[in-house]
C-alpha cells in the first residue's frame, strides 16, 4: 500500500512517519504539509527523528496523486474540507483521525463517504476500540442502576476538551440505554449542582504535562463500582492503528467506516 499523509508536520504527522517506516506492508509517498510551511523540502525521516528516507515534506498533493492509494489525515478541523474535497476530486480512500469535529464537520465526511471509503475514528488505538465494546457490555449490565462518569486526562497541547474519545465511550454508553446523550450528559459541575439524577453522564477533563492519553469511565452502584480505563503510553498506537485502517480501507466501496468495523469487532 502507497499512502500519503497530511499535517505530517504535527505531532501525529510526525509519528505516522515513524510508523510508516517501520511498516513492511505500507508504504509513505506523499508527506504534505499547508502551502507555505517552513517545513517544505526537509527530509520526512529527519523531520520525524528517525533519519534521511529520501522523500521530502511537499504542499503539492496533486504531484503525487498518481501514485497514492490510501490518505491519511490527523490535521485540526479547519483543515478537514480542504483536504476531503482534494480525496473526493481524486477518488482516494481516507482515513480520518482529527477529532474535536463540529456537527456540520461530521456531516462533511457523510457527504464525501457518498464517492469515496472514508473510515473515521476518534481513536485508532486497538485498546480504546475494545473498551468501546466492554462499555456497551457494561451499560447492558449496570446502565440502569449505577451512576455513570467519565473523566480523561491529556497533554497540555490538546486544544478539544472532552475529547473524542470520551464523547465516544459516552455516546456507546447512551446508545447502548437508548438515552440522548446531549440530554445527559453534564460536561463538569460547580456550585450547588442539586443531587445527581441516576440518568446523567458526567465528564470531566484534565489537561496536564505530556500526558498522550487516558481515559476512564466509573460505573458506581450501592456497594460497589467498577472502573475501566485505558491508557496511552506513545502516540505510535494511534499511528499503528492509522495505518491497520489504511490497509482495510483502501478497496473498500465508497460509504463512512470507524475502527470497529476495521477490527472485526462490529
Ligand atoms: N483519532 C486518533 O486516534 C487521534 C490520536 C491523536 C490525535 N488525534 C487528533 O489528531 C489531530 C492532530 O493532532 P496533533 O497532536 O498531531 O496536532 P498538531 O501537532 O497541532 O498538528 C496539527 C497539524 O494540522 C495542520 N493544520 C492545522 N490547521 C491547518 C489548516 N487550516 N490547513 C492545513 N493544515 C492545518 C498543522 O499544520 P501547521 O503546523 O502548519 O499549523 C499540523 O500539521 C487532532 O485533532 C487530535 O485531536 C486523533
Amino acid at each position: 500500500m502507497k499512502a500519503g499523509i497530511f499535517g505530517a508536520n504535527g505531532r501525529m504527522g510526525r509519528v505516522l512517519i515513524e510508523a510508516f517506516h517501520q511498516s513492511e506492508q505500507a508504504e509513505l509517498v506523499a508527506a504534505l504539509v499547508r502551502s507555505g510551511s517552513d517545513w517544505l523540502g526537509m527530509d520526512v525521516g529527519e523531520l520525524a527523528g528517525i533519519g534521511r528516507t529520501g522523500l521530502t515534506v511537499s504542499d503539492r498533493p496533486d504531484d503525487r496523486a498518481g501514485q497514492v492509494d490510501v490518505m491519511i489525515d490527523f490535521t485540526l478541523p479547519q483543515a478537514l474540507k480542504g483536504n476531503l474535497d482534494w480525496c473526493v476530486a481524486h477518488g482516494k480512500p481516507v482515513v480520518v483521525g482529527t477529532t474535536g469535529l463540529t456537527l456540520s464537520q461530521k456531516s462533511l465526511l457523510t457527504t464525501a463517504a457518498q464517492s469515496i471509503p472514508i473510515v473515521f475514528a476518534a481513536n485508532y488505538s486497538v485498546g480504546v476500540n475494545l473498551l468501546l465494546n466492554l462499555l456497551k457490555q457494561t451499560a447492558r449490565v449496570m446502565g440502569e442502576t449505577a451512576d455513570i462518569e467519565i473523566w480523561e486526562t491529556h497533554h497540555r497541547h490538546k486544544v478539544d476538551a472532552p475529547s473524542g474519545t470520551a464523547m465516544a465511550m459516552g455516546e456507546a454508553i447512551a446508545d447502548t440505554l437508548d438515552w440522548d446523550l446531549n440530554q445527559c450528559a453534564v460536561y463538569g459541575r460547580e456550585g450547588h449542582t442539586g443531587q445527581r439524577p441516576q440518568k446523567q453522564i458526567g465528564f470531566a477533563t484534565v489537561r496536564a504535562g505530556d500526558v498522550v492519553g487516558e481515559h476512564t469511565a466509573l460505573f458506581a452502584d450501592i456497594g460497589e463500582r467498577l472502573e475501566l480505563t485505558h491508557k496511552a503510553s506513545s502516540r505510535l498506537t494511534f499511528a499503528r492503528g492509522a495505518l491497520r485502517a489504511a490497509l482495510w480501507v483502501k478497496d473498500k466501496p465508497a460509504g463512512l467506516y470507524n475502527m470497529q468495523q476495521v477490527l472485526g469487532l462490529e
